[in-house]
This record gives structure tokens, C-alpha cells and sequence, in this order.
């Protein structure tokens, strides 16, 4: 996690999105400090992390930005999307909508961001497997339609959230 010490060869800006609730901000504190809390409050606004990490012998910065889902606390949209190289769409798993609303978000990504933006589907909330209303199959199917790269993670539990985040940087990379 992080030597702030080191000198830095690149700096990449990634922003998550999706509906309120879905685990974004969690996700991003299980990346960037290694912590999770279960009565997360609702972002409002834009919040930011970074965290350094070494990617094929380079010095990674990676700024992750962190938006609300809920329309109202939503920050200026072009603003936020401005010098993203990476883009984190995430649902979950155990909410339909959160996963119908996916192509709405995408749209809005597309229509702002640049063009060669990679982009990970993710479906949070693996640790609720028993309340799963999205089977792994669709959205895969969805992320493969689209171009999209697609894990499923728990941040809760630590599941898959550094593969994701390895995945968008090395992608960049
Ligand atoms: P907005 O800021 O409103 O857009 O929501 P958000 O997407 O940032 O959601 P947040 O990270 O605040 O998480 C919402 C709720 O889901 C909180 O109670 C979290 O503790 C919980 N949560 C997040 N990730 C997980 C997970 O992997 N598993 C479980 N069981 N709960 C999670
Ligand atoms: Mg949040």
C-alpha cells in the first residue's frame, strides 16, 4: 500500500459508477486502505483516493474518483469524467436494477468520456450469494456485447477488487 517516497511514471485518473448503494465508495476504500465498513454513508458530491502501486517495473498512481449514485448529490458530470483513462461500472449482484440501469450509465460515459476509456463491469456483493438476482451469465454476456471487462468481487470480503483494479490498470498501461 504505497510508498509515497517513491517517484511516480504515470498518474491514472479511474471513476466509478452506478446506482447508490451498489458498494462504490466501499470498493474504493477496500482498494485504497484496505477497509471496509458496513454502514457506509451516501457520497455526496466527488471524493478521491490514490494509491501507488508498481506495475511492470513502473511506479502506478492511481487516482480513483468516487461519485454519488443518487441524481441529487451527482457531481458535474464533465467535470468528472474529464481525463479518465479507466471507468469502474458497477451494480449488485443481489439488485436487478441496479444491473437494468447499467446501459444508462454506460451511454452516459460514452457521451463524455474519452473514447478509448477501458471499462470493467463489475457485479459487487458476491458474499450475498443467496440473494443473487443477477446470474453471472447475463452480465457476462451484457460486458461481451460491449466490449466491456467483467469480474464479480465482494468488498466486503476482499474478493476480486484488486484483480479489478489491476485489470482497468494494466489495461491502461
Ligand atoms: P452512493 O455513494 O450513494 O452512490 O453509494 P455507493 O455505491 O458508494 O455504496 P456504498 O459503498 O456506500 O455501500 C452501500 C452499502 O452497501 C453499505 O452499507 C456498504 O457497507 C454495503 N456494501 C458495499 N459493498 C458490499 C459488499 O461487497 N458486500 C456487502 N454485503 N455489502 C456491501
Ligand atoms: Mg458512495
Amino acid at each position: 500500500y504505497g510508498d509515497s517516497s517513491q517517484k511516480i511514471d504515470y498518474v491514472f485518473k479511474v471513476v466509478l459508477i452506478g446506482d447508490s448503494a451498489v458498494g462504490k465508495s466501499q470498493i474504493l476504500a477496500r482498494f485504497a486502505r484496505n477497509e471496509f465498513s458496513l454502514d457506509s454513508k451516501a457520497t455526496i458530491g466527488v471524493e478521491f483516493q490514490t494509491r501507488t502501486l508498481v506495475i511492470q517495473h513502473k511506479s502506478v498512481k492511481a487516482q480513483i474518483w468516487d461519485t454519488a449514485g443518487q441524481e441529487r448529490y451527482r457531481a458535474v458530470t464533465s467535470a468528472y469524467y474529464r481525463g479518465a483513462v479507466g471507468a469502474m461500472l458497477v451494480y449488485d449482484i443481489t439488485k436487478r436494477q441496479s444491473f437494468d440501469h447499467i446501459p444508462r450509465w454506460l451511454e452516459e460515459l460514452r457521451g463524455h468520456a474519452d473514447k478509448n476509456i477501458v471499462i470493467i463491469l463489475i457485479g459487487n456483493k458476491t458474499d450475498l450469494e443467496e440473494q443473487r438476482a443477477v446470474p453471472t451469465e447475463d452480465a457476462k454476456e451484457f460486458a461481451e456485447k460491449e466490449g466491456l471487462f467483467f469480474l464479480e468481487t465482494s468488498a466486503l470480503e476482499a474478493t476480486n477488487v484488486e484483480n479489478a483494479f489491476l485489470t482497468v490498470l494494466t489495461e491502461i498501461f
